[in-house]
């Protein structure tokens, strides 16, 4: 949440600046700021987004090669312009840009108080940048000293970026719990929240570790010390990034783009793993842990939101084909409710954007009670896959629309190799059964390529019910994983009231809203316990709820029943998630932009959720 972006070097900071900030938009959008430094130091900031930003900044002084830039996802405070970063000190020397939360604010911000310090916004982090000044003035030292001094007085995450008047020279960054990526360009710098504002100048980056404070200055070489003052080198890594995977090449959103990317995400999140010729699967990240795994007597999925979805899926997946217990859990529970954690359990994170505070946690804790712990990323390099012992990257490439599509594909494609992995190494599957399905699972791109082509149909479906004001999701088996993402996404991005269930469920409670007004989406494909779905089609009809149904090709029985069929292809009953979700997302893609909703940044929400 927030995304923050600082530039020094020969260029005019503001242009890298504000790209920086619409690259990072999807972070958070309440409020945005800028601050530039040369003779003085000037903060521009205002309610909404980059672009009003963008207008109340035209016609101003943006001259200066030195800046920091800022949008805002509001924890602590309305999203308004007094709330908006940066923030600058009591006597206005410092500016200071913030991702994150200060847990001790409230104790910090007393004890300023006592002192004289005038508090003009709402944030937690005003007192960051008063209490750099305060050490700054009262223990006469270097603007980066004060930092790693205030540092050690902070519980909590951020990431941070400080100017500083009198170091015109000069940025400091540091970062806990809150991503932080340094580009490393010919005499210039760069800092930002993820490495898309840099990709088009340098390809050279430092991810910042937890308490590192990175001193950058004009001319000089990057200098990195902890919070506890002792010097680190900077590991200087390729970025493999490049600029087309975070444009919209021609798509009127991300999300669209990102829905179309799947038959080459799902395709990329199998290559070199997936191998038809050899018959068999192999997961490079993890190979030193395949052992523990194996002899794992459960596995413990955690994640949240769409990643739990996935999870949820993993579930189904790895019992049915490895034969091991596997749990899944939501990461905020999780990390709070003491659970029963030791040496023999194997505990997979998922996560796209690898930052996910509550999943952080939830790994500490698995880690800190001797379980093993595997993650399935996104965003190489993220905190997640850096906490974790060994991974899987997803290789989805960037996602930018909020509302997350390809990467569920790619993490439900990676738990698929990862339970035909287990359950080929284990002997719990025959091998005529196994090569079926590493062949059918060859096939999904190209099956996901047929159910775009529906694009047009989805639409006109759409048009039919963009005002509904309820609608109900159901699925079963490997289909009620698919129901909850179903309606997560419909929620999300057209504010329309969307509740995923179990479809036997509906009798114990849902099916009291059931009436000619209410939409309910089957996931009705034709395996598993299709004709128990059909029965459930049947209750939903004779109290006249409009179905829309999910079917398989050539599928007669639902659609006598149902008001709309949107047809896929066959394939084995786990790998049908791979195949639902697309229709789901193609249909709540549509409602959204007819209902002149926000698609790729909706209302509340950001991208990556580094608050708990
Ligand atoms: C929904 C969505 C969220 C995320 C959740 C976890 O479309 O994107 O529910 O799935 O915030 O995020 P990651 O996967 O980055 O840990």
């Amino acid at each position: 949440m927030c995304g923050i972006v600082a530039y020094i070097g020969p260029r005019e900071a503001y242009p890298v600046l504000i790209k920086g900030l619409h690259r990072l938009e999807y972070r958070g959008y309440d409020s945005a700021g800028i601050c530039l430094l040369n003779d003085d130091i000037r903060i521009f900031k205002c309610k909404g987004k980059v672009s009003d930003l963008e207008d109340y900044v035209a016609g101003k002084n943006t001259s200066g090669t030195i800046g920091m830039a800022h949008t805002r996802w509001a924890t602590h405070g309305e999203p308004n312009t007094i709330n908006a970063h940066p923030h600058f000190s009591q006597n206005r020397t410092i500016a200071l840009i913030h991702n994150g939360i200060i847990e001790n604010y409230m104790v910090l911000r007393s004890e300023l108080k006592n002192r004289g310090y005038i508090f003009t916004s709402e944030t937690d982090t005003e007192v960051l940048v008063h209490l750099i000044e305060d050490i700054m003035i009262s223990e006469q030292v270097a603007v980066e000293d004060a930092v790693r001094i205030a540092l050690n007085q902070v519980i909590g995450a951020y990431a941070i970026v400080i100017l500083a008047r009198d170091s015109p020279d000069k940025i400091i960054a540091a970062r806990k719990g809150s991503p932080m990526v340094l580009g490393i360009g010919k005499g210039e710098f760069f800092v930002a929240s993820d490495a898309t504002p840099l990709i088009e100048y340098t390809d050279n980056v430092v991810y910042l570790n937890d308490e590192e404070i990175a001193i950058i200055e004009r001319g000089k070489d990057l200098k990195i010390k902890t919070i506890r003052n002792q010097s680190h080198t900077p590991y200087i890594q390729k970025l493999a990034l490049s600029l087309n995977e975070i444009e919209k090449g021609g798509f009127e959103h991300f999300m669209l783009k990102e829905i179309y990317e799947q038959p080459r995400s799902i395709f990329d999140s199998m290559r070199g793993r997936l191998h038809i010729d050899q018959g068999n699967v192999t997961l490079g990240g993890i190979r030193d842990y395949e052992q523990k795994i194996l002899n794992a007597k459960r596995i413990i999925i955690t994640a949240c939101g769409t990643s739990w979805h996935a999870g949820l899926v993993g579930e189904y997946l790895i019992e049915d084909l490895a034969r091991i217990p596997v749990e899944v859990e939501y990461s905020s529970e999780f990390r709070y409710r003491n659970p029963v954690l030791n040496e023999d359990d194997v505990v997979i994170a998922i996560s796209q954007s690898g930052e996910t505070a509550d999943t952080l946690a939830a790994i500490d804790l698995a880690k800190s009670k001797g379980a093993t712990v595997l993650g399935i990323c996104n965003v190489v390099g993220s905190s997640i896959a850096r906490a974790t012992h060994a991974g899987v990257y997803t290789h989805a490439g960037p996602e930018i629309g909020v509302a997350s599509t390809k990467a569920f594909t790619a993490q439900v494609a990676v738990l698929t190799l990862l339970g035909l992995l287990i359950a080929q190494k284990k002997g719990t599957i025959p091998n005529s059964r196994f090569q079926k399905i590493l062949l059918e699972l060859d096939s999904i791109p190209a099956k996901v390529e047929r159910i775009l082509q529906l694009n047009d149909k989805i639409r006109d479906i759409a048009t039919i019910y963009k005002d509904v004001k309820n609608s109900l999701y159901l699925g079963r088996g490997y289909n009620f994983p698919v129901a909850l993402e179903g309606a997560l996404k419909l929620k999300e991005i057209s504010y329309i009231h969307a509740e995923g269930y179990p479809a036997a469920e509906m009798k114990h409670g849902p099916i009291a809203l059931i009436d000619e007004h209410m939409p309910v989406l089957f996931i009705a494909t034709r395996r598993g316990i299709y004709e128990k779905v059909i029965s459930n089609i049947e209750e939903v009809k004779a109290r006249k709820g409009k179905i829309i149904a999910i079917v398989t090709e050539g599928d007669e029985s639902v659609k006598n029943l149902a008001d709309h069929c949107i047809e896929i292809p066959d394939t084995e009953e786990m790998l049908i998630p791979l195949l639902a979700t697309i229709p789901l997302q193609l249909l709540s893609y549509h409602i959204a932009v007819m209902r002149n909703c926000n698609v790729d940044q909706p209302r509340n929400l950001a991208k990556s959720v580094t608050v708990e």
